[in-house]
Formats: C-alpha cells, sequence, structure tokens
C-alpha cells in the first residue's frame, strides 16, 4: 500500500486515540500521524508497584474510573471537540482482556455517538508508529523511510518486524521466552529495585562497572529469535552466589553488566538482520526504546540511520495508536461497532490484520 502526505493545502487529519491495553489508560489526539496536540496518561504505576506488577482486575476497574476523564482532557488539551475529529482509533489488543474492553467501549461510544470512523490497532503497530510521531517543531520531523527493519521491544514483546511499507509486517523472529522488558522487570525485582525494573535498573547502572560481570549473550545461531530468561537465571545464580559470600551486593555493577548483555544482544542480532535484508533504516520501539545504554549503542554505529520514538512516547501512550491510526484511516480501513477485543493478536501483514477472522 502507497500512501502520500497531505498537501500543505489540504485539510488536516485528526485522528482520537484511546490506549487501555495494560496499565496505563491514555487518550491523545494526533494530527496528519505526526503531530501530537494532545497526549494524556493516566499511570496506575503507583497502583500495581505494591504487588511488584500488573494487577489485571486492578487495572481494568481503574481504567473505568479515569478513561472518561482521560478522554475529556485530550480532546480539551487539543482544543477541539468530538466533532472535529476525523476518526477514533482505539488499541484492540494484544493486552489484557479486562483492560483492553474499557478502551474499545469507550471508543465505540465515541464513534456511535458522534458518526465517525472506528478503527481497531494492533498495539504492537502502534508502538512502531510511536517513531512516526515528531517531539519538536514540524520541520524537524524526518519519518523513517521504507525498507525498514523495526525492533520492537516493551514489557510484553521483544519482535524483529521487516516492513516493506505502511502497514505491511513481516515478523522475522522474537523472544522464546522472557520479553525485553519482563528481564529487566524480573531482574529489578531480584535485586529489590522498585517496579518497573527498567527505569530502575537503568538508573542502578549510570555509576556500575558493565565489565564487573559477564553475562551470558543467547545468541541463537541460525534464527533471528531472541531469549532472556538463561541471562535473568545468570543474574539470579550471581546474586545467590554473593548473598552466600556474604561479600555485599554490587549493585550498580550488576544492573550494568545485564543491562550491557541485554542491549549487546538485541544491537548486534538486529543488525545483523539489517545487514541480512538489505534495508534502509532501523527503528526501535516500545518501552525499552527509552533506555539510554540502548539508545547510545545503536547511535553509536555508522552502518545503519535509527529512529527512536521521542523518550516520552516509547512507553504505553494514545498518541501512537492514533499515528498508526491515521495510516489505517488514510487506507480506508474501518471496523464495525460489534468487533471484540483480540487480546493475543498477533502483528501481521494489512491483509491479515484488518480481516474480522483475525481472532485470538
Ligand atoms: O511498551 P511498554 O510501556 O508496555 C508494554 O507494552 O509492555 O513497556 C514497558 C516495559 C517495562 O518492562 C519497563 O521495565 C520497560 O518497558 N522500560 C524500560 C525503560 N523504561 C521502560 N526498560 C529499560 N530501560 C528503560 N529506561
Ligand atoms: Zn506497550
Amino acid at each position: 500500500m502507497h500512501t502520500t502526505s497531505p498537501s500543505p493545502d489540504s485539510p488536516r487529519i485528526r485522528i482520537l486515540g484511546i490506549e487501555t491495553s495494560c496499565d496505563e489508560t491514555a487518550a491523545a489526539v494526533v494530527e496528519d500521524g505526526h503531530f501530537p496536540l494532545s497526549n494524556v496518561v493516566a499511570s496506575q504505576i503507583a497502583v500495581h508497584a505494591q504487588y511488584g506488577g500488573v494487577f489485571p482486575e486492578v487495572a481494568s476497574r481503574q481504567h473505568i474510573r479515569t478513561i472518561y476523564a482521560v478522554v475529556n482532557e485530550a480532546l480539551e488539551q487539543a482544543h477541539l471537540s468530538l466533532e472535529e475529529i476525523d476518526a477514533i482509533a482505539v488499541t484492540r489488543g494484544p493486552g489484557l482482556p479486562g483492560s483492553l474492553v474499557v478502551g474499545l467501549n469507550m471508543a465505540k461510544g465515541l464513534a456511535l455517538a458522534s458518526h465517525k470512523p472506528l478503527i481497531g490497532i494492533n498495539h504492537l503497530e502502534g508502538h512502531i508508529y510511536s517513531a512516526w510521531l515528531a517531539s519538536q517543531e514540524p520541520g524537524d520531523h524526518h519519518p523513517p523511510q521504507f525498507p525498514l527493519l523495526a525492533l520492537l521491544v516493551s514489557g510484553g514483546h521483544t519482535e524483529l518486524i521487516l516492513m516493506t511499507d505502511h502497514l505491511v509486517y513481516q515478523r522475522l523472529g522474537a523472544t522464546l521466552d522472557d520479553a525485553a522488558g519482563e528481564a529487566f522487570d524480573k531482574v529489578g525485582r531480584l535485586l529489590g529495585l522498585a517496579y518497573p525494573g527498567g527505569p530502575a535498573i537503568q538508573e542502578a547502572a549510570r555509576n556500575g562497572d558493565e565489565t564487573a560481570f559477564h553475562f551470558p549473550r543467547a545468541r541463537l545461531e541460525g534464527t533471528w529469535d531472541f531469549s532472556f530468561s538463561g541471562l535473568k537465571t545468570a543474574v539470579l545464580r550471581t546474586v545467590q552466589d554473593l548473598q552466600k559470600s556474604g561479600r555485599g551486593m554490587p549493585l550498580a555493577d550488576l544492573a550494568a553488566s545485564f543491562q550491557a548483555a541485554v542491549v549487546d544482544t538485541l544491537v548486534s542480532k538486529t543488525l545483523h538482520a539489517a545487514r541480512t535484508f538489505r534495508v534502509r533504516e532501523i527503528l526501535v520501539a516500545g518501552g525499552v526504546s527509552a533506555n539510554l545504554a540502548l539508545r547510545r549503542a545503536f547511535q553509536e554505529q555508522r552502518e545503519f540511520p535509527v529512529h527512536f520514538p521521542p523518550p516520552s512516547l516509547c512507553t504505553d501512550n494514545a498518541a501512537m495508536i492514533a499515528a498508526a491510526g491515521y495510516f489505517h484511516y488514510l487506507a480506508g480501513h474501518q471496523d464495525g461497532l460489534d468487533i471484540d477485543v483480540l487480546p493475543t493478536w498477533p502483528l501481521l501483514t494489512t491483509e491479515t490484520l484488518s480481516a474480522p477472522s483475525a481472532s485470538k
């Protein structure tokens, strides 16, 4: 599919995005797929921190309480009424069923009341399109170019995806066990750090020596897959040995060495795939793409231009859902008011993605 950007004179397209797949209740308005006019995220992190992770039923009930206010706030900050919105894009999956239902029903109600198109979006696709969002002035914006390789690294997913055009996805590989973000969260917990582990490990690693411990890098030669469970177990063993020896816990060194192992694994396989598939650019998205060591490692190589989302748009938000919604809108995609959530929806090419049979 080929989409072109509208000319400067064409009317601007404004998409309202809604995201409730996990523990953020989010709504945003994005103009022409690139420029966020508003981006409201009500985080539940404080609510879930006491459980050390996301508690599904608590999450969905928290979404119910906040969704109406969050959507209103997104429209208000954009200085737009619902009538001035062109379409409503909402995360349909993958995610927690009870959480997805809250956002989808809100979006259906808005679509019904305003007679605007409803567009169901895959959350992973949303993360990818976060790299199209501008953080700066419109003139500074350079959208990613095809063919590109997307490394998607979030709390639930770690995938390498080849894109030859908008909305066309070919999954090359994925994690066989823990996602990269999940590994950060689990290692954070065993190091006694706060939830979520990713930002906490990044902070703890700041003054650490990344060569202090040599943790394994699972290469999985001959595939484009990843594995992080062996690394997590190696950190656990090292922590247990240190505890037994009574030598104290060098937290900064452990965090830095673990982080370096994750970064190394992700960067080396992504570069290898980028060379093999002769892509023009690399795109890195998902919560872990906020990681400074990962950004630095990709920026230090000179072989491929690398796109990252603006830092504030790496973790879950609705601007990314609206950005993906814009490209679906341009392609004429629209869903019926009878669509269900798809909690385990894989990211597939457009044809399968928009087919009603794309069930869980
Ligand atoms: O994309 P996201 O917000 O939610 C999912 O779709 O899963 O990703 C959340 C994940 C968590 O595992 C969190 O620990 C990780 O992203 N994360 C980070 C950083 N910020 C968030 N991991 C490493 N470094 C960070 N700075
Ligand atoms: Zn996410």
